[in-house]
């Protein structure tokens, strides 16, 4: 029968038809999965009551009473969007409010606020690297840093995975006057690993070097009262960028570049994403402020989030399960085969437990795992649940 879809063939129609990884994708059917419903830290497939062990509400807030209170509130107030770039059409004083709250939480002079955090990690990098920088990368960064990098002429020095030594010698072979950016996490999200950013600030010191720190998953989670890695650290004047997302700890999306006046300013002159793309929603910045409010004034998430962390690495612990030495409450379980990390996913869905797979390339050859991140919301059920199904997958591969 005659079809308008199977018309048009050339040769990129014909490479998305013939792709690989899409077939093998849609065969094995782990990702892009569809929920018809959600309440709390449950979600519904198909029918199928699961616990979501693979989002990064840490805080648990995506339904506290203020900040959904806030997003009808924006819509009442502003609309639903504000339909261009803040060069062209304008910024809200509800962006401005939201960037000074975060500077001054942040520490940091000045912020800048944007649709998403992978818009802010590639602006932290595209608006400010020239051709002659060098850009010193760990090679575990996030794809939203490696697209800021791919976007600049930049010349590209990987150093090994939280490793200040590595770094240190890959810097012997620089000139000091060499203008040098050093791009890294505060909390690596597959690994849970925290960075050891005062020694990576140590071994760069009279080196030229601007600090480009993505602090997505330390951000709201670590730190006093979840200022995030660099304060835990105690580094967050040595750091010229701090960037991040709305879409973890503040369970609203968007993201920010926080650094001094001068930092933001220059940004906002030549970041392309941000001349060329809309500004955040009302929706967005409301939530987002909201839960920056509650961070602030209800540390019993923080401390929730905490505990459930640990509970939950002694059960994962007591079945002799590899967390990759995490410290956060994104933790993942090595397998170290594609094989075995999609059966432990299988089992764990028949028991009831919604969690990611993460294999190589994505991750480093033979640490193919199962990504889970904790959040404030799992309750007392939730883990009686947790444990006999991990026991159950642990039993199996
Ligand atoms: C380390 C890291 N940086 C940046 C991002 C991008 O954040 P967003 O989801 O807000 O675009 C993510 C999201 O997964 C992340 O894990």
């Amino acid at each position: 029968m005659f079809s308008v879809f199977s018309k048009t063939t050339n040769a990129v129609t014909r490479r998305c038809q013939d792709d690989e990884m899409t077939k093998l994708r849609k065969k094995y059917d782990v990702y892009y999965h569809t929920f018809e419903r959600q309440v709390g830290s449950r979600v519904w497939e198909d029918g199928k009551e699961m616990v979501m062990l693979s989002s990064n509400d840490y805080l648990g807030l995506s339904t506290h009473p203020k900040v959904i209170e806030a997003g009808k509130r924006a819509l009442d107030e502003w609309g639903s969007s504000t339909t261009g770039a803040r060069l062209a059409n304008g910024s809200r004083g509800y962006h401005i409010e939201l960037e000074e709250k975060l500077a001054e939480f942040l520490g940091k002079e000045a912020c800048h606020v944007s649709v998403a955090g992978y818009i802010s990690c590639m602006s932290s990098i595209q608006a400010f690297a020239q051709k002659g920088d060098l850009i010193l990368v760990d090679r575990n960064v996030h794809s939203s840093l490696w697209s800021g990098i791919g976007l600049t002429q930049g010349k590209v020095e990987r150093f090994a995975h939280n490793n200040p030594s590595d770094l240190a010698e890959v810097l012997s072979y620089e000139k000091p006057e060499t203008p040098k950016f050093v791009v890294f996490e505060g909390v690596y999200s597959m690994e849970g690993h925290i960075s050891p950013i005062q020694e990576i600030v140590e071994v760069c010191r009279d080196q030229n070097c601007f600090f480009v720190l993505d602090d997505a998953h330390g951000f709201g989670v670590l730190g006093s009262s979840g200022r995030g890695s660099a304060d835990h650290c105690g580094a967050t004047d040595d750091i010229d960028i701090l960037t991040g997302s709305f879409s973890k700890a503040l369970s609203s999306t968007g993201g920010f570049v926080a650094g001094s006046k001068d930092v933001i300013e220059y940004l906002r002159t030549h970041s392309k994403q941000t001349i060329f793309s809309a500004s955040l929603s009302p929706v967005q910045a409301y939530c987002a402020s909201a839960s920056l409010d509650i961070l602030q004034n209800e540390p019993e998430h923080l401390e929730r989030l905490w505990a459930n962390t640990r509970r939950y690495k002694a059960i994962l612990e007591s079945l002799g399960l590899d967390t990759w030495g995490s410290e956060t409450p994104a933790i993942p379980i090595v397998l170290g085969s594609k094989e075995r990390v999609y059966r432990f996913w299988q089992h764990l869905r028949e028991r009831g437990l919604f969690t990611v797979m993460s294999i190589a390339p994505a991750v480093p050859p033979g640490k193919d795992l199962i990504r889970t991140s904790i959040s404030a919301r799992h309750t007392d059920e939730d883990f009686e649940k947790i444990e006999e199904a991990m026991a159950y997958a642990a039993r199996r591969i």
